[in-house]
């Protein structure tokens, strides 16, 4: 009961920038990015702005090995864009990769939640919305890259960086913390 009054619920626990982003801006943030027509300076500022690499870090880790095990999956699945992307192919492999990302994250999602109602976890109405957010976004750019738009990769990934480690750093933690606090373990 104490623990509920005192825990803080946040509807905006994901939008810090990773670590893995460098932006070369003392303001922080990526840099205006081009416009949709010139793919290839996009590419170029992609280059610039991520490096090396979008990987999983050890200090994503909540302590909870499913979710842990999760994220390491998405983390995946976004660098297999960005290595395309790289590589000159992220438009080609941009609608199928979206596709895996919308049913991925909603069963990602799923599990999440379902461990949130198990644990009492008093933030899961604020945690659930911002999955549902995540998920219209990506459903919406799933769309547009289906209906021939293929500029978006950089958008794309730029979402993805800033969503995915903001989200786990910001609001996944929250769910780790509130267990160890209440006395549940990980499993
Ligand atoms: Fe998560
Ligand atoms: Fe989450």
């Amino acid at each position: 009961m104490v623990l509920a009054t005192m825990w803080s619920c946040s509807d905006h626990g994901a939008l810090k920038y990773p670590q893995t982003v460098r932006t070369g801006r003392a303001s922080g943030g990526f840099p205006d990015v081009p416009g949709d027509g010139d793919f290839d300076r996009r590419v170029q500022v992609m280059r610039d702005t991520v490096q090396p690499t979008v990987q999983w870090m050890p200090a994503y880790a909540i302590g909870i090995p499913q979710i842990d095990g999760e994220h390491r999956k998405l983390f995946a699945l976004a660098e297999r864009l960005h290595q395309a992307m790289l590589d000159g192919k992220g438009k080609t492999v941009l609608v199928d990769l979206l596709a895996r990302l919308v049913e991925y994250a909603g069963e990602h999602f799923a599990h999440e939640e379902q461990l949130m109602r198990r644990i009492g976890y008093p933030c899961l109405p604020q945690h659930q919305r911002q999955h549902l957010a995540c998920q219209s976004r990506l459903t919406a750019m799933q769309a547009r890259a289906s209906a021939g738009e293929g500029t978006m990769t950089i958008e794309v990934m730029q979402f993805l960086l800033a969503w995915i480690a903001g989200h786990i750093e910001e609001s996944d933690q929250g769910i780790a913390a509130y267990m160890e606090t209440s006395g549940q373990v990980p499993r």
